[in-house]
Protein backbone atom coordinates (compact mmCIF):
# COMPACT_ATOMS: atom_id res chain seq x y z
CA UNK A 1 0.00 0.00 0.00
CA UNK A 2 1.18 3.32 -1.11
CA UNK A 3 0.25 6.60 1.06
CA UNK A 4 0.03 9.61 -0.77
CA UNK A 5 -0.06 13.09 1.17
CA UNK A 6 0.43 15.50 -1.80
CA UNK A 7 -2.10 16.41 -4.55
CA UNK A 8 0.77 15.74 -7.16
CA UNK A 9 1.52 12.03 -5.84
CA UNK A 10 -2.04 11.15 -6.27
CA UNK A 11 -2.42 12.56 -9.27
CA UNK A 12 0.55 10.85 -10.55
CA UNK A 13 -0.55 7.76 -9.29
CA UNK A 14 -3.93 7.94 -10.77
CA UNK A 15 -1.97 8.45 -14.01
CA UNK A 16 -0.20 4.87 -14.03
CA UNK A 17 -3.48 3.47 -13.83
CA UNK A 18 -5.97 2.25 -16.52
CA UNK A 19 -8.35 -0.18 -14.85
CA UNK A 20 -11.44 0.25 -12.71
CA UNK A 21 -11.02 2.56 -9.46
CA UNK A 22 -13.06 2.06 -6.29
CA UNK A 23 -13.02 4.54 -4.23
CA UNK A 24 -13.47 4.97 -0.40
CA UNK A 25 -13.66 8.75 1.38
CA UNK A 26 -13.74 8.50 4.81
CA UNK A 27 -13.02 10.88 8.14
CA UNK A 28 -10.45 8.01 9.36
CA UNK A 29 -11.24 6.44 12.99
CA UNK A 30 -12.15 3.55 10.67
CA UNK A 31 -14.84 0.68 12.10
CA UNK A 32 -16.40 -1.84 10.52
CA UNK A 33 -18.61 0.00 8.91
CA UNK A 34 -15.48 1.59 6.93
CA UNK A 35 -14.52 -1.48 6.75
CA UNK A 36 -17.05 -3.49 4.68
CA UNK A 37 -17.01 -0.35 2.08
CA UNK A 38 -13.87 -1.11 1.48
CA UNK A 39 -13.74 -4.98 1.18
CA UNK A 40 -16.74 -4.23 -1.01
CA UNK A 41 -14.58 -1.59 -2.85
CA UNK A 42 -11.89 -4.30 -3.11
CA UNK A 43 -13.96 -7.19 -4.30
CA UNK A 44 -15.50 -5.05 -7.43
CA UNK A 45 -11.96 -3.37 -8.53
CA UNK A 46 -8.89 -3.65 -9.91
CA UNK A 47 -7.70 -0.78 -7.68
CA UNK A 48 -8.81 0.34 -4.13
CA UNK A 49 -7.89 4.11 -3.20
CA UNK A 50 -9.06 4.99 0.39
CA UNK A 51 -9.00 8.84 1.53
CA UNK A 52 -8.55 9.76 5.24
CA UNK A 53 -9.45 13.70 5.51
CA UNK A 54 -11.19 15.19 8.69
CA UNK A 55 -12.72 17.76 6.64
CA UNK A 56 -13.30 21.14 8.44
CA UNK A 57 -16.28 22.53 5.76
CA UNK A 58 -18.25 20.43 6.87
CA UNK A 59 -18.11 21.21 10.80
CA UNK A 60 -19.71 24.19 11.90
CA UNK A 61 -17.91 26.34 14.35
CA UNK A 62 -18.55 24.78 18.05
CA UNK A 63 -19.17 21.54 15.98
CA UNK A 64 -16.55 18.08 17.68
CA UNK A 65 -13.75 19.38 14.74
CA UNK A 66 -10.97 19.71 17.37
CA UNK A 67 -11.98 16.41 19.19
CA UNK A 68 -13.29 14.19 15.95
CA UNK A 69 -11.21 10.64 17.09
CA UNK A 70 -8.48 10.76 15.07
CA UNK A 71 -6.33 6.78 14.22
CA UNK A 72 -3.98 7.69 11.95
CA UNK A 73 -1.70 4.58 12.50
CA UNK A 74 -4.58 2.46 13.28
CA UNK A 75 -6.16 3.06 10.22
CA UNK A 76 -2.70 2.53 8.16
CA UNK A 77 -2.78 -0.56 9.84
CA UNK A 78 -6.41 -2.00 8.87
CA UNK A 79 -6.56 -0.47 5.22
CA UNK A 80 -3.29 -2.60 4.94
CA UNK A 81 -4.91 -5.64 6.04
CA UNK A 82 -7.92 -4.92 3.55
CA UNK A 83 -5.14 -4.75 1.00
CA UNK A 84 -5.70 -1.09 -0.19
CA UNK A 85 -3.77 0.16 -3.11
CA UNK A 86 -3.14 3.72 -2.50
CA UNK A 87 -4.34 6.07 0.75
CA UNK A 88 -4.92 9.38 0.77
CA UNK A 89 -3.59 11.24 3.38
CA UNK A 90 -3.80 14.86 3.09
CA UNK A 91 -3.39 18.16 4.96
CA UNK A 92 -6.02 20.81 4.68
CA UNK A 93 -3.37 22.92 3.28
CA UNK A 94 -3.29 20.24 0.84
CA UNK A 95 -7.17 20.36 0.54
CA UNK A 96 -7.84 23.66 0.22
CA UNK A 97 -5.87 26.78 -0.86
CA UNK A 98 -7.52 29.99 -1.39
CA UNK A 99 -10.47 29.15 -3.91
CA UNK A 100 -13.43 31.14 -4.51
CA UNK A 101 -16.09 28.15 -6.10
CA UNK A 102 -17.99 26.74 -3.85
CA UNK A 103 -20.67 23.89 -4.22
CA UNK A 104 -23.81 24.19 -2.72
CA UNK A 105 -25.87 21.50 -1.85
CA UNK A 106 -29.55 21.73 -2.88
CA UNK A 107 -32.35 22.77 -0.49
CA UNK A 108 -32.86 19.54 0.42
CA UNK A 109 -29.50 20.12 2.24
CA UNK A 110 -31.08 22.17 4.44
CA UNK A 111 -33.93 19.94 5.97
CA UNK A 112 -33.23 16.72 8.40
CA UNK A 113 -29.38 17.07 9.41
CA UNK A 114 -29.10 20.28 7.34
CA UNK A 115 -31.63 21.68 9.73
CA UNK A 116 -29.45 20.75 12.40
CA UNK A 117 -26.60 21.63 10.53
CA UNK A 118 -26.66 24.08 7.81
CA UNK A 119 -24.33 24.22 5.39
CA UNK A 120 -22.65 20.83 6.46
CA UNK A 121 -23.52 19.31 3.26
CA UNK A 122 -22.07 22.24 1.45
CA UNK A 123 -18.64 21.07 2.74
CA UNK A 124 -19.19 17.35 2.25
CA UNK A 125 -20.34 18.03 -1.59
CA UNK A 126 -16.78 20.53 -1.74
CA UNK A 127 -14.40 17.93 -0.64
CA UNK A 128 -16.26 15.55 -1.95
CA UNK A 129 -16.26 16.82 -5.62
CA UNK A 130 -12.24 17.80 -4.76
CA UNK A 131 -11.75 13.77 -3.90
CA UNK A 132 -13.57 12.88 -7.10
CA UNK A 133 -11.78 15.51 -9.29
CA UNK A 134 -8.45 14.07 -8.09
CA UNK A 135 -9.26 10.06 -7.42
CA UNK A 136 -11.63 9.93 -10.82
CA UNK A 137 -13.29 6.55 -9.33
CA UNK A 138 -15.32 4.03 -11.56
CA UNK A 139 -16.71 3.17 -7.77
CA UNK A 140 -17.36 5.35 -4.88
CA UNK A 141 -18.72 3.81 -1.85
CA UNK A 142 -21.08 5.48 0.50
CA UNK A 143 -22.71 3.98 3.79
CA UNK A 144 -26.84 4.37 3.60
CA UNK A 145 -26.13 5.06 7.47
CA UNK A 146 -25.46 8.83 6.39
CA UNK A 147 -28.58 8.44 4.20
CA UNK A 148 -29.35 12.10 3.17
CA UNK A 149 -25.40 12.58 2.41
CA UNK A 150 -25.32 9.72 0.50
CA UNK A 151 -28.40 11.17 -1.81
CA UNK A 152 -27.18 14.25 -2.22
CA UNK A 153 -24.02 12.90 -3.70
CA UNK A 154 -25.87 10.79 -5.61
CA UNK A 155 -27.53 13.82 -6.97
CA UNK A 156 -24.71 15.77 -7.52
CA UNK A 157 -22.68 12.94 -9.97
CA UNK A 158 -26.34 13.09 -11.39
CA UNK A 159 -26.16 17.24 -11.58
CA UNK A 160 -22.84 17.59 -12.99
CA UNK A 161 -22.46 14.38 -15.25
CA UNK A 162 -19.53 12.65 -13.46
CA UNK A 163 -18.75 9.33 -14.67
CA UNK A 164 -18.94 7.28 -11.42
CA UNK A 165 -20.83 5.18 -10.06
CA UNK A 166 -22.89 5.53 -6.51
CA UNK A 167 -22.40 2.70 -4.64
CA UNK A 168 -24.80 2.14 -1.48
CA UNK A 169 -23.69 0.22 0.97
CA UNK A 170 -25.85 -1.70 3.71
CA UNK A 171 -26.09 0.12 7.38
CA UNK A 172 -23.41 -2.73 9.69
CA UNK A 173 -24.46 -2.85 13.25
CA UNK A 174 -22.64 -3.99 16.30
CA UNK A 175 -24.40 -7.43 17.33
CA UNK A 176 -27.10 -5.95 20.03
CA UNK A 177 -28.11 -3.45 16.71
CA UNK A 178 -26.09 -0.20 17.37
CA UNK A 179 -25.28 0.98 14.24
CA UNK A 180 -21.18 1.67 13.76
CA UNK A 181 -20.23 5.38 13.85
CA UNK A 182 -17.19 6.35 14.97
CA UNK A 183 -19.03 9.12 17.49
CA UNK A 184 -20.31 5.95 19.23
CA UNK A 185 -16.85 6.57 21.48
CA UNK A 186 -18.08 9.36 23.28
CA UNK A 187 -21.39 7.43 25.06
CA UNK A 188 -20.66 6.39 28.58
CA UNK A 189 -22.04 3.12 29.46
CA UNK A 190 -26.06 3.90 30.14
CA UNK A 191 -26.38 6.41 26.66
CA UNK A 192 -24.69 3.11 25.14
CA UNK A 193 -27.29 1.25 26.93
CA UNK A 194 -30.15 3.24 26.14
CA UNK A 195 -28.70 3.67 22.62
CA UNK A 196 -30.23 0.54 21.55
CA UNK A 197 -33.50 2.16 21.26
CA UNK A 198 -32.49 3.42 18.11
CA UNK A 199 -32.45 0.51 16.25
CA UNK A 200 -35.27 -1.84 18.22
CA UNK A 201 -37.60 1.55 17.45
CA UNK A 202 -36.53 0.85 13.69
CA UNK A 203 -37.19 -2.61 13.85
CA UNK A 204 -40.64 -2.23 15.22
CA UNK A 205 -41.83 0.20 12.40
CA UNK A 206 -40.41 -2.68 10.24
CA UNK A 207 -42.74 -5.17 11.54
CA UNK A 208 -45.64 -3.33 11.68
CA UNK A 209 -44.71 -2.51 8.01
CA UNK A 210 -44.94 -6.56 7.69
CA UNK A 211 -48.28 -6.62 9.00
CA UNK A 212 -49.09 -4.26 6.34
CA UNK A 213 -48.97 -0.96 8.79
CA UNK A 214 -48.45 1.46 6.26
CA UNK A 215 -49.54 4.91 8.18
CA UNK A 216 -46.88 6.86 8.91
CA UNK A 217 -48.46 8.59 11.62
CA UNK A 218 -49.33 4.98 13.33
CA UNK A 219 -45.45 4.63 12.95
CA UNK A 220 -44.19 7.36 14.23
CA UNK A 221 -45.68 7.01 17.57
CA UNK A 222 -44.86 3.70 18.09
CA UNK A 223 -41.16 4.60 17.34
CA UNK A 224 -41.52 7.77 19.74
CA UNK A 225 -43.11 5.16 22.10
CA UNK A 226 -40.10 3.36 22.41
CA UNK A 227 -37.91 6.22 22.20
CA UNK A 228 -39.59 7.63 25.38
CA UNK A 229 -37.30 9.43 27.64
CA UNK A 230 -34.74 9.93 24.91
CA UNK A 231 -33.86 13.47 23.88
CA UNK A 232 -35.24 12.90 20.05
CA UNK A 233 -34.37 15.53 17.47
CA UNK A 234 -36.21 14.25 15.01
CA UNK A 235 -38.02 11.16 13.53
CA UNK A 236 -38.58 11.34 10.09
CA UNK A 237 -40.43 8.97 6.92
CA UNK A 238 -39.40 10.62 3.62
CA UNK A 239 -39.35 8.85 0.19
CA UNK A 240 -35.77 9.06 -1.73
CA UNK A 241 -35.99 12.73 -2.38
CA UNK A 242 -36.65 13.63 1.20
CA UNK A 243 -40.35 14.41 0.69
CA UNK A 244 -42.29 13.47 3.69
CA UNK A 245 -44.62 10.93 3.69
CA UNK A 246 -48.00 10.30 4.58
CA UNK A 247 -48.04 6.28 3.47
CA UNK A 248 -44.87 4.09 3.63
CA UNK A 249 -44.15 3.57 -0.16
CA UNK A 250 -42.25 0.26 -0.18
CA UNK A 251 -38.98 0.72 -2.07
CA UNK A 252 -39.14 4.29 -2.03
CA UNK A 253 -38.98 5.26 1.95
CA UNK A 254 -36.90 5.86 4.56
CA UNK A 255 -37.29 6.56 7.85
CA UNK A 256 -34.59 8.18 9.76
CA UNK A 257 -33.68 9.56 13.47
CA UNK A 258 -31.81 11.29 15.30
CA UNK A 259 -31.31 11.21 19.03
CA UNK A 260 -28.83 12.93 21.56
CA UNK A 261 -27.21 11.93 23.87
CA UNK A 262 -25.22 14.95 25.58
CA UNK A 263 -23.71 16.44 22.78
CA UNK A 264 -23.73 13.42 20.60
CA UNK A 265 -26.16 13.18 18.25
CA UNK A 266 -26.48 9.21 17.25
CA UNK A 267 -28.28 8.81 13.43
CA UNK A 268 -29.48 6.02 12.30
CA UNK A 269 -31.78 4.76 9.57
CA UNK A 270 -33.77 2.16 7.67
CA UNK A 271 -34.65 1.88 4.25
CA UNK A 272 -37.53 0.25 3.40
O1 LIG B 1 -19.01 10.37 5.58
C1 LIG B 1 -17.90 10.88 5.78
O2 LIG B 1 -17.02 10.31 6.45
C2 LIG B 1 -17.61 12.25 5.20
O3 LIG B 1 -18.73 13.06 5.21
C3 LIG B 1 -16.98 12.20 3.80
C4 LIG B 1 -17.92 11.60 2.79
C5 LIG B 1 -15.69 11.38 3.85
C6 LIG B 1 -16.63 13.62 3.34
O4 LIG B 1 -15.75 14.24 4.21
Amino acid sequence: MKILKTIDELRDARKSISSNVGFVPTMGALHQGHISLIKRARLENEIVIVSIFVNPTQFLPGEDLAAYPRKDEADKKICEMCKVDYLFMPEISTMYKEEETLVKASNRSYILEGKARPGHFDGVLQVVLKLFGLTQPTNAYFGKKDAQQLLLISQMVKDFFLPINIVECEIIRESDGLALSSRNVYLDEKQRKDALLLSKSLYLAASLLTKEEKDVKVIKNKIYEVLQGLDVEYVAIVDRSFNELEEIEIGNSIILLVVKFGQTRLLDNIWL
